[in-house]
């Protein structure tokens, strides 16, 4: 990898994404682009806006700044896809086809974020391994379930180099996620941070994988740097790095701060969303095929997130989120 193109870089997942890249491959190589134009501007260096359900912008652009690697980004997630649902799957799963059809003729290799919530109710929910069946409840999940076989689809007939991550809940202090189940656990250190208290939508033994950005972001950028030779699977690995419910992450916040208090109210769309997926995923097959494994666990991501959140505003930037 040597020049990147990140669609929906103003995202929660987007604005770390980008910086890391410019890291690794340098400034200029990487082009952040986003529907809104004003998201990809606030990452600093190369930008565009650019709408993902509009196949002909998303060709130009990749013929324009000849990417080698895609980071294809822009989604609905599963609360925004259930009040939009036609969108979502515009965008989604639209949006995907768009961007593999762009990859066929000028070569990218593609990253595609999928999701745990791309495995359903109808499996034993603990510990799902890599190949289980699929049978998701949410538009959302439909639309990230259809989107990894679309990508083996053109791995096998065309030859795109596609590969992806069933990302479980991500937690992250830089942009604010947006439309998620999984989002309390952001809401909850945030709001314990703020004012020593938070309201959670979900039960307080509601399980679910996990994990720390600063984690998502190198399993990313390690599964495209990966030896296509090793991979066997592609679309999409399981990655998992804790899981919790929000009792235990209530507790492990009160280890830094003593006063914190959570209620619940519980939202029953939420809630029905959460009890479909995984309690916890099996992610063995992505450490055997390309060597991932995790950094953060609970402790050390609530750490972080508390000190992170703690610093002056201008040490962790808030951005806006992406669609
Ligand atoms: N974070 C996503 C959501 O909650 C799950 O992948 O919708």
């Amino acid at each position: 990898m040597k020049r990147a193109l990140v669609i929906g870089a103003g995202g929660q997942v987007g604005t770390e994404l980008v910086a890391a890249l410019r890291g690794l491959y340098g400034q200029e190589n990487v082009l952040a682009t986003d529907l809104r134009r004003q998201a990809a501007a606030g990452l600093g260096g190369p930008c565009a806006p650019l709408d993902c359900t509009d196949g002909e912008a998303v060709l130009a652009a990749m013929r324009r700044f000849r990417p080698d690697t895609v980071f294809h980004l822009a989604a609905l997630l599963s609360v925004t896809g259930e009040a939009r649902p036609q969108l979502a799957y515009r965008v989604n799963l639209g949006g995907l086809v768009n961007v593999l059809e762009a990859a066929r003729t000028e070569g990218p290799a593609i990253f595609f974020a999928s999701t745990i919530a791309s495995f359903g109710p109808s499996i034993p929910l603990d510990l799902v391994p890599q190949d289980a069946a699929q049978r998701p409840t949410t538009m959302y999940g439909i639309t990230k379930a259809a989107g990894e076989m679309i990508c083996d689809y053109y791995h096998l007939r065309f030859g795109v180099d596609t590969r992806g991550l069933r990302f479980p809940g991500l937690i992250s202090h830089m942009a604010e996620p947006g439309g998620g189940t999984t989002d309390y656990a952001v809401e909850a250190i945030r709001g314990a941070v703020a004012h020593g208290a938070y309201t959670c939508p979900l039960r307080a033994d509601t399980q679910l994988d996990m994990m720390y950005m600063p984690d998502a972001i190198r399993a990313a950028v390690e599964l495209m740097q990966a030896d296509p030779s090793r991979l066997t699977h592609r679309n999409a690995f399981n990655v998992t790095a804790m899981q919790f419910t929000p009792r235990s992450l209530a507790k492990e916040i009160t280890r830094h701060l003593p006063h914190f208090r959570m209620d619940y109210r519980v939202d029953p769309l939420r809630q029905s969303i959460a009890d479909s997926w995984p309690r916890r995923i099996d992610d063995s097959v992505a450490r055997e095929e390309w060597g991932w494994t995790e950094k953060y666990d609970l402790a050390a991501m609530t750490a972080d997130m508390i000190a992170s959140l703690r610093r002056p505003k201008s040490a962790s930037a808030a951005f806006p989120t992406s669609v």
